[in-house]
C-alpha cells in the first residue's frame, strides 16, 4: 500500500490516523499560467493533471472521501471564454478518467447546482455518476457550480416546505436534521481542508461542514500540487490535536472520534 511514495515522508504518515474526508480548494491555476507566461486556460489544463495525481494518491492511501472545489457559484462571473474552457476541460476530464474511476472502484458524486453546467458536461457527468454509483473504495465528490450559501438557502427552503407539509416540526430542527438537508447529507464532514496558492479564505466552500475541520494552507499553486504536498498536508494534520471544544486532558484520555 505504501509503495512509490516520494522521499521519506510516507514513513511519517500514520496509517491509523488518516483523515476520512479531505476537501481541497484547488486555487492558483491563473497565477501558475502567468508565472509561465501562458494564458489562464493553460493553467487550468495543468490543474486537471494535478487533479488526476491527487485522486490517485488519495485512492492509494485509502482516503474514503475526497471533495474537490472545481467551480464556484461566483466563478460564473468570469469571462465567457474562461467558463467555456473550464466546461470543456471538465468534460474532457470525465471522458478520460471514466475507465480509471471504474477500474479503481471510485464513486463519482457532485455537490452544487449541476443543472447550470453546460448540457454536454451535465450529460457526461450523469453518465459517469450512474456507472460508478456502486463503487465502494473511495468517493470523489466534485463541487461544481457550488456555493455554500446557496446550499444552505436551498436546505432552509426545503425544511420550510416540509414544515408546511407537516413532515418537520420546528422543535425537531437540530444539527442532524440540518445536515440531512445539505448536499453533503450522505458524507462525513471533512477532517482536513487544503487550500493551495497562499490564499487564506474559504470562498463560500462548505461553510457548515467545516465547523471542526483542520485547515491547511500552502503557497504551492494548484498545478504544481504533487503527492508529496498531499503527504505534507496529511502529516501536518496528524500533528494536530482535535479537541472539539473539550480540554486537551479530556481528548487525550478519550480520543474523541469524528462524528458519523
Ligand atoms: C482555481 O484557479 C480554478 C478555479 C477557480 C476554477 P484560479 O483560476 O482561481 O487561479 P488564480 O487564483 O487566478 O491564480
Ligand atoms: C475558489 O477559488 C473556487 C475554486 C477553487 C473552484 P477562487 O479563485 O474562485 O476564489 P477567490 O476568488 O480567490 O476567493
Ligand atoms: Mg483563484
Amino acid at each position: 500500500m505504501f509503495l512509490n511514495i516520494p522521499g521519506n515522508l510516507m514513513t511519517k504518515i500514520e496509517p491509523d490516523n488518516l483523515p476520512r474526508h479531505i476537501a481541497i480548494i484547488m486555487d492558483g491555476n491563473g497565477r501558475w499560467a502567468k508565472r509561465h507566461a501562458m494564458g489562464r486556460i493553460r493553467g487550468h489544463k495543468k490543474g486537471a493533471q494535478a487533479v488526476r495525481a491527487t485522486v490517485t494518491a488519495c485512492r492509494e492511501l485509502g482516503i474514503e472521501y475526497l471533495t474537490l472545489y472545481a467551480f464556484s457559484t461566483e466563478n460564473w462571473g468570469r469571462p465567457d471564454d474562461e467558463i467555456k474552457a473550464l466546461m470543456s476541460l471538465l468534460r474532457e476530464y470525465l471522458e478520460k478518467e471514466e475507465k480509471a474511476l471504474q477500474k479503481r472502484e471510485i464513486k463519482l458524486t457532485t455537490i452544487g447546482d449541476i443543472d447550470k453546467l453546460y448540457p454536454a458536461v451535465k450529460t457526461k457527468l450523469k453518465e459517469v455518476m450512474r456507472e460508478t454509483q456502486n463503487n465502494r473504495k473511495m468517493v470523489l465528490n466534485l463541487a461544481l457550480s457550488y456555493g455554500s450559501r446557496d446550499e444552505i438557502i436551498a436546505g432552509i427552503k426545503k425544511m420550510m416546505e416540509d414544515n408546511l407539509k407537516g413532515k418537520l416540526e420546528i422543535s425537531e430542527v437540530n444539527v442532524d436534521v440540518v445536515e440531512r438537508y445539505l448536499f453533503t447529507h450522505d458524507m462525513p464532514d471533512p477532517d482536513l481542508l487544503i487550500r493551495t496558492s497562499g490564499e487564506y479564505r474559504i470562498s463560500n466552500f462548505l461553510l457548515w461542514q467545516l465547523a471542526y475541520t483542520e485547515l491547511y494552507f500552502t503557497d504551492v499553486l494548484w498545478p504544481d500540487f504533487k503527492k508529496e504536498d498531499l503527504l505534507k498536508a496529511i502529516h501536518a494534520y496528524q500533528q494536530r490535536e482535535r479537541r472539539f471544544g473539550l480540554t486537551g486532558e479530556q481528548t487525550d484520555k478519550n480520543k474523541v472520534s469524528v462524528k458519523k
